[in-house]
């Protein structure tokens, strides 16, 4: 059962929901991240692939497209019905989606060459079990590639969200602790964390992309539907008080772009690291 206490982020149902209008957002961004981890961590053609959270298939999409076969899973139905939908109709055979949860992989030990999660597993509940789950099936020496959000001042449209909020004085979200999407920001916590998992060598490499927008009217349009936690703060307000922090996002944005179009810095963190050989 799905707790009360749950964020937004980590419901299956409103990811499902939003699956359209994340893909139409994410695409101008995801796969500038996704090119530079399966990069960083040197994806070889022959390497065999899971991507946990896979979403609507970006990390997936671009292993596929540099010769590597993938097994493609996320919790929410909307996300695995929009890739299935892609990979049936682009003739895709290298990407298998399958609807399952990262936090319990139903697939046997040592079963794949590397293991990747792109802006996922920074959402679980219970991120050690997700990491913990990523090593029990890869192969001894296999890799595991993680992308994650870095603080939320270097991430601009999710900063200039949070100062919209602030002034409009809508007070703390209702859930405990951190944004899960903001929650594995910390380098030396990212390292541990892999390391407590049971991976050796852990890395972790600063990459910044932009996030492009027409303008900042239309990317507040967007912003609405994107992320659920967003999507539900917003929601939460009230109609008079989320016009006021729309008002204040667009102003924000327009007082650095003019009328558009927008390019905004977005920093992200990817961590390496392998599985003992023995
Ligand atoms: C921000 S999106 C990232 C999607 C994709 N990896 C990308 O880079 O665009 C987060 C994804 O994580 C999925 N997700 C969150 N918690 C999950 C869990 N416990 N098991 C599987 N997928 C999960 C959501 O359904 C959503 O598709």
């Amino acid at each position: 059962m799905q707790s009360a206490t749950r964020w937004p982020d980590q419901l299956p149902e409103l990811w499902s929901h939003g699956a359209h209008a994340y893909d139409r957002t994410a695409e101008r961004l995801m796969p500038q991240f996704a090119r530079d981890a399966l990069d960083i961590v040197e994806l070889r053609p022959d390497d065999h692939v899971l991507d946990v959270a896979t979403g609507t298939g970006v990390l997936a999409l671009e292993a596929a497209g540099r010769g590597s076969d993938v097994v493609a899973i996320d919790f929410a139905e909307g996300m695995i019905d929009q890739l299935q939908r892609r990979v049936r109709d682009d003739g895709i055979e290298r990407v298998r989606p399958v609807l399952m949860d990262g936090q319990n992989l139903e697939f046997a030990d040592g079963t794949f060459d590397l293991a990747a999660s792109q802006f996922g597993v920074n959402l679980f509940p219970d991120r050690s079990r997700g990491f913990q789950e990523m090593y029990r099936v890869l192969r001894p020496g296999g890799r595991i590639v993680v992308v994650t959000w870095s603080a939320m001042h270097r991430v601009e449209p999710m900063f200039a969200f949070l100062e919209a909020m602030q002034a409009a004085e809508t007070g703390p979200p209702p859930w405990d602790g951190l944004p899960p999407a903001l929650s594995l920001q910390d380098p030396n916590d990212f390292i541990a964390e892999l390391g407590d998992a049971g991976f050796d060598g852990a890395t972790i490499h600063r990459v910044t992309h932009q996030m492009t927008a027409e303008s900042a009217d239309s990317l507040w349009e967007e912003l609405k539907g994107f992320i659920p936690t967003i999507t539900a703060l917003i929601d939460a307000l009230g109609a008079e008080q989320a016009e006021r922090v729309g008002r204040t996002f667009i102003g924000i944005l327009r007082e650095r772009y003019g009328d558009g179009p927008l390019a905004m810095d977005c920093e992200g963190l990817i961590g390496v690291a392998r599985k003992p050989r023995t």
